[in-house]
């Protein structure tokens, strides 16, 4: 008789570790406690949502070394990266040089294709050697700089000046002035204004459209759509202030017409995955491609090698297959047997935020009102237990509140009505998701 090394193998059920804390992770643990194929759950390092359904593993995603200890100690099968950082770093590849690790299933890129994330001038090269569209660009070092200054002056406002590595989403400006314009490339490439991330600079041609979250999970070989969805990125109502990652999201996206479809899956997905395969960057996981709508015609704005947050709150909800099975078919390159299926009904996710987010603001702030019956779902992202043993305020975005509904209208009317049962201090949240569409 053979003995099975791990328990799960025989029953066919898995052990599964997320990484990361956000609404984003929530979702994805939510979801995954649907399926049938999982024997246990972790995050790490989670937040208190995910510490409701799953156990919370304590972990700075930085250390790699912990990850690796993590996986064996307990026997994980499958790893889903959420955030882009541990992907950028080289995660995959870290943990796929590890002898004992090489049968587990990886849900992120290797470090070279996490580079159409972490690498701005990665990603506009790819983007032009594929044919793909978007906006016209320039990169520049410190040893280029005067060549910055000429094409400032040589081309028109508004100037979109990118810091090429990861800079927590600030490291895109968007200037009118040619002077400050050419101001703010010395702060950045002379002076570090974002760090390593911007020691070179990418400045593109200015593109005026509506934005769109358009998404892809690919086993490496072959590739799914997932549902297309909206986030509002502006901390205040009408699209004005501040960025923040994302202040709500809905889907399915109104605008999206058959015809506009066909051109994103002609021009846009089609050539991103026939670059990926022919560029042999082994890509297995979720690409999500920021696109606008410029005219009738789609351009991409950016590469994310992750699901959005909050757009993994409106669309995750919305895949009615099994996600473990999905995640499952990186193993052999399965996808091709898979249909994937989508709940017809809209989602809408709004986020209620600290105070102050995305400057300056507090943490440690009760929370209550979320064990109320409601209809719809609350996915944390910055929220802990403390040592009481209730759940407090842990970073600027806190809980989102998504809602299934007939249509947006009805979906965005039940988040409300969820939301406004949310107390802690100084909650903030936008009055108008959706309400554009
Ligand atoms: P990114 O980090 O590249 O997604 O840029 C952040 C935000 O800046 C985007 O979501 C857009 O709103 C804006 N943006 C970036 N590139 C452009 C562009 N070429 N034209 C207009 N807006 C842009
Ligand atoms: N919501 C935008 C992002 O996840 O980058």
């Amino acid at each position: 008789m053979v003995f099975l090394k791990r328990n799960s193998y025989k029953n066919n059920l898995m052990k599964i570790l997320i990484i990361g804390s956000g609404g984003r992770e929530n979702v994805l643990a939510w979801k995954i406690k649907q399926s049938s194929k999982y024997a246990k759950l972790f995050v790490a390092p989670g937040n208190a949502g995910t510490a409701e359904i799953c156990q919370n593993i304590d972990l700075d995603i930085k250390d790699f070394a912990k990850i690796k200890d993590i996986l064996i100690e307990f026997s994980i099968e499958m790893i889903i990266v959420g955030p882009e950082a541990p992907l950028v770093g080289g995660l995959h590849d870290y943990l796929i040089s590890i002898e004992e690790l090489r049968h587990i299933i990886i849900v992120g890129p290797k470090k070279e294709a996490a580079k159409l994330e972490g690498s701005k001038k990665f990603a506009k090269e790819f983007m032009l050697k594929n044919n793909i569209p978007t906006a016209k660009h320039q990169s520049f070092t410190k040893e280029n700089i005067e060549q910055g200054y000429n094409y400032i002056d040589n081309n028109p406002s508004p100037y979109v000046l990118k810091a090429d590595g990861l800079a927590s989403g600030k490291g895109v400006l968007i200037i009118d002035n040619k002077n400050e314009a050419k101001r703010e490339l010395k702060e950045m490439l002379l002076n570090s204004k974002f760090g390593e991330a911007s020691k070179m600079v990418v400045i593109e041609e200015f593109l005026s459209g509506t934005e769109l979250s358009c998404f892809i999970f690919t086993d490496g070989k072959g590739y799914v759509t997932l549902p297309f969805a909206k986030d509002y990125k502006k901390i205040g109502e009408n699209d004005k202030g501040l960025n923040t990652g994302g202040m709500g999201a809905v889907s399915p996206v109104p605008f999206v017409s058959k015809d506009f479809e066909r051109k994103i899956h002609e021009r846009i997905i089609k050539p991103t995955m026939k670059g990926i395969i022919y560029g042999n960057l082994e890509y297995k996981g979720f690409i999500f491609i920021g696109l606008i709508k410029v005219g009738e015609n789609p351009y991409v704005i950016e590469y994310n090698v992750r699901m959005g947050d909050p757009e993994a709150e409106v669309v995750i909800p919305r895949i009615k297959n099994d996600l473990v099975e999905l995640f499952s078919t990186i193993k052999n390159n399965s996808l091709g047997n898979i249909e994937l299926e989508i709940d017809k009904r809209s989602v809408a996710t709004i986020m209620a935020v600290s105070g102050g987010y995305p400057e300056n603001y507090k943490k440690g702030y009760k929370i209550s009102g979320l064990n109320r019956r409601s209809e719809s779902i609350f996915f944390h992202a910055g929220t802990k237990i403390d040592s009481d043993g209730e759940v407090i305020t842990a970073g600027g975005r806190v809980i989102a509140v998504s809602s299934y509904g007939d249509n947006h209208n009805e979906a965005i009317k039940k988040s409300y009505k969820a939301i406004d049962k949310i107390k802690f201090k100084n909650i903030n949240y936008r009055k108008d998701i959706g309400f554009d569409l």
